[in-house]
């Protein structure tokens, strides 16, 4: 297998795997017990005698989550769990920068081992099969090869720090509706195709030490004692000797969860000898109904990975420290969200805000003659214009160092010489039952369920609170915009929306903001529109704006980054890393139905997620997956094949910077298979490049395809497959603006593994 040499050079030494065999003779059945399952909400329990730690994790993508009391879910207080707040995976993504996804993963690998934590429970990389899951904000793509090609630097940064990556949630875990029941019927091809790679790569090419099994069944089986997915495919055909943890409360059966490749059964219910993998496996094992060898499996592999993050032995000495809150890391956020905010329109060029564009206003007498100046208003409205979101959203919750608002962002950038003037805009009612509990302890009784859209008197009037509220609010904000030069709004979600436990009902934008939007065009047609959130929305006044900027939760200095685009300093180079469809109702889920259902979800979509869908069926979206605009143009020119041979096509291209500010942009190269036995989509990204070039600028871009990327799965090979003929590489900025394109015949059949 091709990515057998990568695996084998991290392997532990045959040293540290005689030692693993030798410290696992030592221990008690007790004792290997209590190592694989929570002792706490976030550890297991130590061996003392032995000198082995109990093994802390923590939550999570955006962050090292807070301390928690070891059994109850209350926050300690601490004043010291104030983290630095990492772009989300979707932010992250939308900067299709691997480098940065590599010094993003470092970062929380130094913050994890700063708050002495072994495990940090990230990155999660599930598809985005609906714009509607819950948890797409923690999710990075619909398109598996932009995941593979982020993940894998992100795993190394996390675990160059002596902390181990927990990649999530395997697999098939598309939706937060039944999450902890649904069973997710893929067929085969699909299953290899779309569902596998990100994880096949964060495993194999990654090297990720851990990873965390899903909640939902997967073909009529929890994912958590699941042969099909943990034995046979992760363990055996990925050759995987890392440590499986359980999701939350995830197992279900203590002999089914022994019998299989799961190792470490974690869970949010405080009884911790109850656990599955606790007492009832002791007796299990000591009636001969489970072999104490599966017990012995798991053990091994929690001491292999412990050896790997230097937990263990002489090597703890060299253990890294880590560090966190530190300027460098604020940094590095600050540079990341810079390139993780998409530019998505921008007509007669109203951004960016350039320091002419905002200088004084001259005051006029009646006779019109300039008599004065004033300071150039700026008003900003809207509820995310001063809205904080690292405390939010489930278990990806952080308590932020800080978090800069964009309200806060443009103050700091602009200074008092332009006057900034803020209002709320549109009414967020407080959230009433959701907060009361911890969500997380209810986790498995219900689902986390949002203000009830009840018919009961108490709820009409609720509601006509709130639309007395928006009146007010939008009435204001109006007002507030008549008196103003320029005009940002920044709306979109929050985690009331975007959030674990839970799915969004429609693609609609919450709190009225629609009306809010067209009443704010009406009054200045310049208005700026800024989203800041986790999914797409419908946005039915996308025609009236000229500019959109497109902000997903982009970490503790989002609200810098975006001044920095707004104004200009920054040149913006994200490019979206899923469609924007203009509607739900143009989503392939929503025409089959099979989202957001409970009980059973079957993917009769197949392998047309996302701008596969969109192209086969000629629906253009609001905006297409892979678009992002810049302040600067570039040409693609020269496209040519470098070379091709069994093993590559080489192809290469000259990108110039014709315009006047120094920028960055994305050459995605997508696939399309001329003639096959099996039906494949238009087009598949398969390569790309961010290239950095000064105005004028040209450089000469080359890009390899591996075979694999010609490659279909052919379920009766039970392999990847490359048939010979013809195939077209397409290239350009986005996926819907390809203008160069070069056909390839790829003669010699050959079997590409993926
Ligand atoms: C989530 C995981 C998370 C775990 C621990 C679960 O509810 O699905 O992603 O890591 O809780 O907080």
């Amino acid at each position: 297998m091709e990515n057998q040499k990568d695996l084998s050079q991290k392997v532990c030494s045959k040293e540290s795997e005689s030692l693993i065999e030798e410290v696992l003779s030592r221990l008690t059945l007790e004792e290997k017990v209590g190592m694989i399952h929570g002792d706490g909400f976030f550890r297991t329990k130590a061996v003392e005698r032995l000198g082995i730690p109990s093994l802390v994790t923590s939550d999570g993508p955006m962050g090292v989550r807070m301390e928690f009391y070891n059994d109850k879910w209350i926050p300690l207080g601490k004043s010291d769990d104030y983290v630095t707040y990492i772009p989300s995976n979707s932010a992250l993504a939308a900067t299709w920068n691997p480098q940065l996804a590599y010094e993003s993963g470092k970062v929380l690998g130094e913050e994890a081992r700063g708050r002495g934590k072994d495990v940090i429970l990230a990155p999660g990389i599930n598809i985005k099969r609906d714009p509607l899951c819950g948890r797409n904000f923690e999710y990075m793509s619909e398109d598996p090869y932009l995941i593979e090609t982020m993940v894998v630097p992100f795993i190394r940064g996390v675990q160059e720090c002596d902390v181990a990556a927990c990649v999530k949630h395997f697999a098939v875990n598309n939706q937060e509706t039944d999450r902890l029941e649904v069973d997710t019927l893929v067929d085969e091809r699909t299953l290899r195709e779309i569902y596998l790679p990100a994880f096949r790569a964060a495993v194999q090419e990654g090297g990720a030490y851990s990873l965390m099994n899903a909640y939902n069944r997967f073909r009529g089986v929890f994912c958590s004692e699941n042969r099909e997915l943990l034995d046979d495919i992760l363990r055996k055909e990925w050759g995987y000797d890392g440590v499986v943890i359980s999701d939350w409360g995830s197992v279900h059966d203590t002999k089914g969860a022994a019998e299989c490749s799961m190792d470490l059964e974690m869970s949010v219910t405080a009884n911790f000898d109850e656990y599955y993998l606790a007492d009832p496996l002791i007796k299990a094992v000591r009636a001969g109904e489970v072999e104490e060898v599966c017990v012995d499996e798991k053990v091994r592999n929690i001491l292999r990975m412990m050896y790997r993050i230097k937990m263990l032995g002489g090597e703890s000495v060299n253990r890294k420290a880590g560090c966190y809150d530190t300027p460098q890391h604020q940094q590095k956020m600050l540079e990341t969200a810079g390139e993780a905010i998409v530019l998505l329109k921008n007509e007669e060029n109203i951004l960016p805000l350039t320091q002419e564009r905002i200088s004084l206003v001259p005051v006029k007498d009646a006779e019109g003659r300039t008599v004065s100046a004033r300071r150039h208003r700026i008003a900003v409205i809207g509820h995310n214009g001063d809205h904080c979101h690292a405390g939010g959203g489930g278990s990806a919750e952080i308590k932020a160092l800080y978090e800069v608002t964009p309200l806060l962002g443009l103050k700091k950038a602009i200074g008092g010489n332009v006057e900034i003037v803020y209002s709320q805009g549109y009414y967020v009612p407080g959230k009433k039952d959701v907060n009361e509990v911890n969500w997380q302890e209810a986790s498995l009784e219900r689902q986390i369920m949002g203000q009830e859209n009840s018919d009961s008197e108490e709820s009409r009037k609720l509601r006509e609170e709130i639309a007395c509220k928006r009146r007010e609010f939008l009435e204001e904000a109006c007002a507030v915009a008549r008196n103003a030069d320029t005009v940002i709004f920044v709306g979109g979600l929050n985690h009331d929306y975007d959030t674990e436990g839970r799915d969004r009902a429609d693609m609609k934008l919450p709190y009225g903001q629609d009306e809010l939007i067209e009443a704010l065009c009406d009054i200045n047609s310049d208005t700026i529109v800024v989203m800041v959130a986790g999914s797409p929305v419908e946005m039915p006044w996308r025609d009236r704006v000229k500019a959109l900027v497109w902000s997903y939760y982009s970490g503790m200095e989002s609200g810098s980054a975006l001044a920095d685009i707004l104004l200009g300093r920054v040149n913006p180079s994200a490019k979206l890393p899923e469609t924007f469809p203009a509607s739900y109702a143009d989503t392939v889920t929503c025409k089959n139905g099979e989202f957001g259902k409970e009980g059973c979800v079957e993917y009769k979509e197949g392998i047309f997620v996302g701008y596969r869908y969109y192209e086969k069926e000629g629906i253009r979206p609001a905006f297409a997956f892979g678009h992002g605009l810049s302040y600067t143009d570039f040409t693609l020119e020269n496209l040519q094949v470098k070379a091709e041979n069994a093993e590559e096509v080489i192809i290469s291209l000259e990108v110039t910077n014709i315009g006047k500010c120094a920028g960055a942009e994305v050459v995605q190269c997508y696939v399309t298979d001329c003639e096959c036995s099996v039906e494949r989509p238009l087009k598949e990204l398969k390569a790309y490049k961010k290239v950095f070039l000064q105005p004028g600028g040209r450089a000469a871009v080359q890009m390899t395809l591996p075979r694999r990327a010609f490659a279909f799965y052919d379920v009766a090979k039970r392999d990847f497959v490359t048939e010979p003929g013809e195939f077209v590489l397409h290239v350009g900025n986005s996926s819907d603006h390809c203008n160069l394109s070069v056909k390839i015949d790829l003669t010699t059949a050959a079997s590409a593994r993926s």
